[in-house]
């Protein structure tokens, strides 16, 4: 057997994404533009982000929340899911992170299709309750806020929501119980949360990619 070593992961990750994800102008470019901007290179790997556009396709999401932005990676993953008519609402609390996502949601040619959200999410959330629900929403923003954000994507889905929660493995620390970072104890709370309020039935894969070692929780509204 080949040993899991750093190198031999990488290995594997780059394969899965030559052969299942292949390349694409757009979403290389976004991700090279981003880093030009200097925002920090925590977008999804690849194959996490063809995992995401696979979910909405299976789920037959319409109406995509997302909450973290950034530069638009993930957004664009999601949008390009969508049938005619669908919508993506994505939230940043960076006003200039959200003016580098529109640019990249712009070239990839689904800017018609998102809405971008500037606030914090705290404060943007309730504004969408009036709205339709939600059939997937997507938790990448700050850890210390999971639970606050698993709530709402709750109260703003309905029975059959997919809710998809992002670095839940924080390179093994969710399992420290030790912990007093806030991002880790924030993570430890959502999946809890996650296990024990009815709501909601879900589960977590560790992940190895182009990110490192995390992980991404998996949950059904029920
Ligand atoms: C961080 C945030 C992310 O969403 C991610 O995917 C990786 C790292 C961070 O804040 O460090
Ligand atoms: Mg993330």
């Amino acid at each position: 057997m080949t040993e899991p070593t750093e190198e031999t992961w990488r290995r594997v990750d780059r394969y899965f994404a030559d052969t299942l994800v292949g390349h694409d102008a757009a979403l290389e470019q976004a991700v090279a533009d981003q880093n030009r901007a200097g925002l920090p290179p925590i977008e999804v790997a690849p194959v996490n982000g063809k995992f995401l556009n696979l979910l909405a396709r299976m789920s037959g999401a319409e109406r995509v929340l997302e909450i973290g932005t950034l530069g638009g990676y993930s957004t664009i993953w999601l949008a390009r899911a969508l049938p005619e008519g669908g919508r993506v609402v994505t939230i940043e609390a960076e006003p200039a992170n959200a003016a580098v996502a529109r640019q990249n949601l712009a070239r990839a040619g689904v800017g018609d299709k998102v809405d971008i959200l500037v606030g914090r999410a705290e404060a943007v959330l309730p504004t969408l309750a009036s709205e339709a629900p939600f059939d997937l929403v997507f938790i990448d923003a700050d850890k210390e806020s999971s639970s606050l954000y698993l709530d709402w994507a709750a109260r703003l889905g309905r029975p059959g929501t997919v809710v998809v929660v992002d670095n839940v493995g924080r390179g093994g620390r969710v399992a420290d119980a030790d912990s007093t970072d806030p991002g880790v104890t924030g993570m430890q709370r959502g999946l809890q949360m996650l296990g024990q309020d009815p709501r909601f039935d879900a589960t977590a894969l560790q992940t190895l990619d182009a990110k490192g070692w995390d992980g991404v929780a998996i949950a059904l509204v029920v």
